[in-house]
């Protein structure tokens, strides 16, 4: 390492692996969003906590820019190292530490994949709830830096509840424990929600411990087409208040069009232009006959045009893959992506809104929606027009998220529902948290950073 900056990190940390090859720089300096080139400094891959206090506190000194990493499946630019930061990769602290079966807690370092914490929570006749499509690739570190959603929200919530304690190197070097996996804690500002979803800007995560629930009730899953877009809340009314919902998601016929093409298998024939998958309780005849029931009626009230109820675990995949290849689907098109949200309440109306406005704005542009519509929740692909030049999409694409932000400020919505802020949504901010909130974020960022060593410029412009 001929840089004198990780000349004195190996120095003080001779054990610290560092990578720093092309190929290196390039894997860990990106994330799904594909858009920044990577330009990192070099690769960290601390082996524990105590390695990572002592780069973080290298860093304050020498004043270098750190981008902490986790399975970099990200949809934001949230760990995009492209100004000569130091990726620092948890990707070796990838163990689980403990289970404690009277707490009904996982502790884990914050590399583990997401599928092993389920693995695990398994194993021991328990739940951890929080999924989604990147369960195979996305880290728990991850999923805590942007508070991550999924498909499960409507039953279970994000991961903020989740977390009964997080281990943290603050950006000042400090190694933080927070709230120690307590139930009750009445005892001041609780950090450990405030870590939680600040993408990677006020510490790094260091070990986590994960609440654990019940497994659910045997379930079902059904796949409906349906006429229109009001249809789509009215079956949401209809299904939540007669079933035990664990998932309500939708899509449209263009997301239907790409994920076959990827391979997966069409349910339904026809043509319609929205579907939905769902999950519910049937544990028993009664939650089975009210699904169908609850079918019948959407059916007669012209609500739905077609469904189709799994009958085997084989079965049940096929569906759930109609909606969780859609993101890989459309990967090779690097879409421009927004992850808005609004009330549930909001949704008919915004929607509506929300159609008009990418309708007119994007003449040319397919626009490819999807999302948890049980819980607000819209992700908007717009697939770039063959012979549109990559900056002019982007510009385009910018400015058609202005508008939609002040679409989404009118009903009181969000920019970002689960993808975090990152590089990509910054600019958008203002939409979304006011002037007053926007002031005291960037001053608990300096209080937990002082000198702003951590993701600068992800979140808000950098300090
Ligand atoms: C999803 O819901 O599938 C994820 O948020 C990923 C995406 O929006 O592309
Ligand atoms: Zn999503």
């Amino acid at each position: 390492m001929s840089d004198p900056r990780l000349a004195e990190l190996s120095r003080r940390l001779p054990a610290l692996r560092l990578l720093a090859t092309a190929a290196e720089l390039e894997h860990y300096g990106r994330d799904w969003t594909r858009r920044w080139t990577p330009a990192p400094l070099a690769i960290a891959l601390p082996a524990g906590a105590e390695e990572v206090q002592a780069i973080v506190r290298w860093a304050n000194e020498l004043r270098v820019a750190i981008v902490p990493s986790g399975g970099r499946t990200g949809l934001s630019g949230g760990a995009v190292a492209a100004n000569g930061e130091l990726v620092l990769s948890l990707q070796r602290m990838n163990r689980l530490l403990d289970f404690n079966a009277v707490d009904r807690t996982l502790t884990v370092q914050p590399g583990m994949v997401l599928q092993h914490v389920h693995d695990a929570a398994r194993e021991h006749g328990l739940l951890y709830p929080v999924d989604f499509a990147a369960r195979g690739s996305c880290s728990i570190g991850g999923n805590i830096a942007t508070n991550a959603g999924g498909i499960r929200v409507i039953r279970y919530g994000n991961t903020r509840e989740w977390i009964a304690g997080l281990k943290v190197v603050a950006g000042n070097g400090e190694l933080l424990d927070l709230n120690r996996g307590l139930i009750k804690n009445s005892s001041g500002y609780d950090f450990r929600q405030l870590l939680i979803g600040s993408e990677g800007t006020l510490g790094i995560v260091v070990e986590a411990t994960l609440k654990l629930t019940n497994p659910p009730p045997p379930s079902q899953v059904m796949l409906l087409a349906l006429p229109d877009m009001d249809a789509l809340m009215q079956v949401f009314a209809l299904f939540r208040a007669r079933l035990v919902l664990q998932a309500f998601e939708f899509f449209t016929d263009h997301a239907l069009r790409h994920v076959l093409a990827h391979g997966a298998q069409r349910a339904i024939d026809g043509d319609y232009p929205y579907y939905v998958v769902c999950e519910f309780d049937a544990a028993d005849e009664r939650q089975q006959e009210a699904a169908l029931s609850a079918f019948e009626r959407a059916l007669e009230q012209g609500w739905v045009s077609d469904g189709v109820i799994a009958q085997s675990e084989a079965q049940a995949a096929a569906l759930w893959r109609l909606r969780e290849g859609i993101t890989e689907s459309l990967a090779p098109r690097r879409p421009y992506k927004n992850d808005v949200s609004v009330r549930v309440s909001a949704v008919p109306a915004f929607l509506h809104e929300m159609q008009a406005l990418l309708a007119r704005e994007y003449p040319q542009a397919e626009v490819v929606w999807f999302g948890h519509i049980g819980d607000g929740n819209l992700h908007i692909n717009v697939l770039r027009p063959d012979g549109l030049a990559e900056d002019a999409f982007i510009a385009q694409c910018e400015h058609v998220t202005t508008l939609l932000a002040a679409t989404l400020q009118r009903h009181g919505g969000s920019i970002s529902a689960e993808h975090g802020i990152g590089l990509v949504k910054r600019a958008y901010l203002e939409s979304t948290r006011s002037a007053a909130e926007i002031a005291l974020m960037r001053g608990v960022r300096q209080v937990f950073d002082p000198n702003g060593i951590l993701n600068p410029g992800k979140l808000f412009a950098a300090d």
